[in-house]
């Protein structure tokens, strides 16, 4: 394929890709968004592939034909609660891609730059390994605390701030020795400052505790466009440097929104200990006994509503009650009820987690409200129906100036005239907090799982 083809197939896959963006903004527009995605991507495979610095077919199918065959079968396999911790060892892998391109790069014999060009080559090369490197350890942290294996408490070493600090001073310091070597000799630093980098996203991401991770995600996420960027740089790939800055500037926006929507400020986030078991959410306060109901007096107060307004979490998806809660919404509508959902930014483990799963189950968009449309308007409400949420849905996220959630803005069930809450026993959610309102008075506790739940209420209507 001639220089020229390749240029115009990697423009038109950069817009697909930028149409993609555009499209998943929104979930009407979301499955073609991801088809442009999907496109694009071939596109940019296909005509990298044909590139005539390629010579040899055979490493890059037994490459494809590997990597395609775990990805698939992972893809098939993985549960829509296990999606973040894939994401994140995604993210890890881009991150060693960089890492290994950089070191390819820099010792690749067919190289022959000198003086200016061979310095900017040699910094991209530095930067790409040092993103890299920091993504991946910190991505394969994430993955551990996503899925257990790694406590979601975090690590807060002595003078934590003052070590990353110096991590820092000292990449510059081994920037400026590596950039001084002559041609090839720069290894030792360019190992040294790569062990630093891994150690630094170990402690970064170790450091951030279990109510903090999906902003961690989208940084890292983040991080990943960059050093995809990055490794552009190194390989004059223009298609690869445009993607990685559509990915990094794209992560670094969905983190502020989270940032935003948890009231965090991004820098505290990185800078670790929010979420921390250390900090206490125990007031002292006897918090009193929660009240049972039973699904049939359930439907009977739903049946009963003008209004009533579900709030799904990450229960819901543990329970797959996505379809049975789909349902029961048409029964109820079908009675003349007017019902909504409330989807809070970071119920489940996700970003949009929640309306991925009611869009999969057919309910209509325009039920489907955000936080800050429907907060001011659940005093109006007559029963609103906690689906396996717990974290967000907890005043003492508002009212207690201890607990580890302090600040960051909740669904306010508790003002509807009735809350019931589906869930399997009184525990706590994700971030461990305690939830006061499982015992205020107006509140009703469906205990079994979320799906048997919704079924009896649909039954017994
Ligand atoms: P959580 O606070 O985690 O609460 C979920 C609740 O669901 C649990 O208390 C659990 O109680 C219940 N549950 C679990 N399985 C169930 C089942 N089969 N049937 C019924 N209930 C079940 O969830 P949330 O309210 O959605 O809040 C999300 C939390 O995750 C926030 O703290 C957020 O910061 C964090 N987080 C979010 C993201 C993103 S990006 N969305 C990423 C990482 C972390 P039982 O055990 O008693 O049933």
């Amino acid at each position: 394929m001639s220089m020229g083809t390749i240029s115009a197939a990697y423009i038109a896959a950069a817009i697909l890709f930028i149409l993609s963006l555009a499209g998943l903004s929104n979930q009407e527009s979301s499955k073609r968004g991801n088809w442009y995605g999907i496109i694009g991507m071939v596109i940019a495979v296909v005509a990298t592939i044909m590139n005539e610095s390629v010579d040899s077919y055979g490493w890059l199918i037994l490459a494809a034909v590997i990597g395609g065959t775990i990805g698939a079968r992972l893809a098939a396999k993985v549960e829509m609660t296990q999606m973040p911790e894939l994401i994140a060892i995604l993210h890890s892998f881009v991150g060693m891609a960089a890492v290994l391109v950089g070191f390819a790069s820099y010792f690749d014999p067919a190289s022959n730059l000198h003086g200016a060009a061979e310095t900017i080559h040699n910094v991209e090369v530095y930067l790409g390994i040092l993103i890299g490197a920091v993504t991946f350890t910190g991505s394969v942290v994430a993955f551990g605390k996503l899925n257990g294996k790694i406590g979601s408490k975090p690590l807060l070493l002595p003078m934590r701030h003052q070590l990353n600090i110096g991590a820092v001073v000292l990449w510059f310091i081994i920037g400026s020795w590596f950039l001084g070597t002559d041609h090839g000799e720069g290894t030792f630093p360019l190992i040294l400052m790569t062990l630093i980098a891994f150690a630094f996203g170990v402690h970064m991401v170790m450091a951030i505790g279990g109510a903090d991770m999906p902003v961690v995600i989208s940084m890292l996420n983040s991080y990943s466009g960059w050093a995809a960027a990055a490794t552009g740089f190194m390989l004059s790939n223009d298609l690869l440097i445009v993607v990685g800055a559509l990915v990094g500037s794209s992560g670094a926006i969905l983190s502020y929104i989270m940032c935003r929507a948890m009231n965090r400020n991004f820098v505290s986030v990185i800078m670790g200990g929010f979420g921390t078991a250390s900090s206490t959410d125990d007031d002292g306060e006897e918090q009193g006994e929660a009240i049972a109901i039973q699904a049939e007096e359930v439907a009977q107060l739903m049946s009963d509503a003008g209004k009533v307004v579900i709030v799904p979490g990450y229960g819901m998806a543990v329970a797959n009650a996505q379809h049975a809660v789909s349902d029961l919404t048409k029964q109820l509508r079908d009675k003349g009820v007017d019902v909504q959902f409330a989807i809070h930014p970071v119920a489940g483990r996700m970003p949009g987690h929640m309306n991925v799963l009611l869009a999969e189950a057919n309910v209509p968009y325009d039920i489907v409200l955000e936080m800050d449309e429907i907060n001011d308007e659940l005093s109006d409400v007559d029963v609103v129906v906690v689906i396996g949420a717990n974290d967000i849905v907890n005043p003492a996220a508002l009212e207690n100036p201890n607990s580890p959630i302090a600040g960051m803005p909740v669904l306010e069930v508790w003002n509807a005239k009735t809350v019931i809450v589906s869930k399997r026993s009184m525990a706590t959610g994700y971030a461990g907090v305690e939830n006061p309102l499982f015992f205020k008075d107006n509140t009703r506790m469906l205990f079994g799982d979320a799906k048997d739940s919704v079924d009896a209420i649909k039954s017994s209507l």
